[in-house]
């Protein structure tokens, strides 16, 4: 069994269909830990009621980026990570945690990559754009991390039509739901073509 290691910055209900799939049996992995960038989040309260271990690490809080990076890929060797889920995550992965970990760093976005992606583009700003520009049809995607915001390979979308009287956060709503199924299922299956 593998050891998943999930960051989430904010509610983290992207983080609780991990821990569900991993409960129930469908998602076979151990959450090791959860990384959160600050400190009162749902996500941390999730970890807790789950006795998942947790840290927050914040580039913040150090001295410099270098000193930042090395103690959160000391975490993550800590933790024998062997996969790391960002759910929600808002902040970039350090160069040398990407390095590390090529090919076994897996991110949610809530478009249909490469649309709506990049800087400025997280959460409800993505479904404001989407929106705006009279899209017909929006999604989320999950893809493998790369140096490049959102630019990692896809591995699989999932799609919802936009309604006539869809508001940023109705399509939120709805885009999430799709995110819950989707995202646990993908990692099920990516985790099965990891040494
Ligand atoms: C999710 O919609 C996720 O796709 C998005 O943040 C939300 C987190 O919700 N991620 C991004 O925008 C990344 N660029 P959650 O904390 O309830 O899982």
């Amino acid at each position: 069994m593998k050891n998943i290691v999930v960051f989430a910055s904010g509610s983290g209900s992207n983080f609780q269909s991990i821990i569900d799939a991993v409960e129930s049996g469908n998602l076979s992995a151990r959450i090791t830990g959860l990384i959160s960038n600050k400190p009162g989040t749902k996500a941390l309260d999730r970890a807790s009621s789950h006795n998942i271990p947790w840290v927050i690490l914040s580039e913040n809080d150090f001295g410099s980026y270098e000193e930042y990076s090395e103690i959160l890929l000391a975490q993550l060797l800590e933790w024998d990570a062997q996969l790391l889920v960002l759910a929600g995550f808002l902040r970039k992965i350090p160069s040398n945690v990407i390095g590390a970990y090529q090919n076994r760093i897996l991110n949610i976005h809530p478009s249909l990559l490469p649309k709506y992606g990049g800087k400025g583009f997280y959460g409800i700003n993505v479904h404001r754009a989407v929106i705006k520009a009279g899209d017909v049809e929006t999604g989320c995607t999950i893809h493998i991390v790369s140096e490049n915001y959102d630019e990692g390979p896809i591995l699989d979308q999932a799609k919802i039509p936009v309604l006539a009287d869809d508001t940023p956060e109705k399509l939120a709503a709805r885009v999430l739901q799709k995110e819950h199924i989707l995202y646990p299922k993908v990692i099920s299956d990516y985790l099965k073509t990891l040494d």
